[in-house]
């Protein structure tokens, strides 16, 4: 049976990586959250102060950083040159800066090239913003997961409760709703839904229904 490449984008806290982590893990594919690829180099350029509007910097810093997929539990680990990073780039400062570095061009080009490599030959789910439409074209299946921002918010608003952290609600739809404007109106590969991608809104589903409704659009295409 051929291993197929399996495409999930969408708006910033749509719910992708979890969703995307069981369809894989169901069809025994490799994961990649190209989303923590954006975000490991941001964190690194706070690191070492690189300013996130200097491009070759930014290009330079990348080339110098191995980016690294650990399969855990339930959640993947991320490694940036060995060293774990995993709760690190999900922190505040990194979420708040890394559309910035994702706008830049040579950043992009840099980070596709590593993101098609990982893909290979197939047997890939990689979620992020321009999977379906730079980074995988040819996917035999592409899915494009909205859901309102409100309950957007609401889920990550709980998420935070669970780990401790306060935010109030108004403050993360705001940062949402900024992501998803920056994020959809660079000039290099926006976000936005690829042509022969299925559309699927997740206000009011659960995890498992999302899932399902994948797993249908991945049944359809076999
Ligand atoms: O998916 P996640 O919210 O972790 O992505 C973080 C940021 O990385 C996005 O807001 C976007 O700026 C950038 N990104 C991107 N292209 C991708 C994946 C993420 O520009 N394929």
């Amino acid at each position: 049976e051929k291993k197929m490449m399996i495409a999930i984008d969408g708006p910033a806290s749509a719910g992708k990586s979890t969703v995307a982590k069981i369809v894989a893990k169901d069809l025994g594919y490799v994961y990649c959250d190209t989303g923590a690829m954006y975000r490991a180099l941001t964190y690194q350029a706070l690191q070492q102060k690189v300013d996130p509007t200097d491009e070759p910097s930014l290009v330079k810093l990348l080339k110098e950083i191995d980016i690294s997929f650990e399969p855990s539990d339930d959640t993947q680990k991320v490694f940036v040159n060995q060293k774990e990073v995993t709760e690190a780039i999900r922190q505040p400062d990194v979420t708040n800066l890394v559309s910035a570095v994702a706008a830049h061009s040579e950043v992009r080009k840099e980070l596709v090239k590593r993101q098609k490599e990982i893909a290979g030959q197939g047997g890939v789910v990689m979620d992020g913003r321009d999977i379906g439409t730079a980074v995988l074209p040819n996917a035999e299946v592409k899915i494009f997961l909205v859901a309102s921002v409100e309950e957007r918010a609401e889920r990550r608003h709980k998420e935070n409760q669970q780990k401790g952290i306060e935010t109030s609600l108004e403050t993360l739809k705001k940062e949402i709703a900024d992501r998803d404007y920056k994020d959809s109106h660079r000039s290099a590969s926006p976000l936005t839904q690829a042509k022969d991608a299925v559309l699927v809104d997740t206000t009011s589903l659960d995890i498992p229904q999302v899932v399902q409704k994948i797993k249908e659009v991945i049944q359809e295409k076999t």
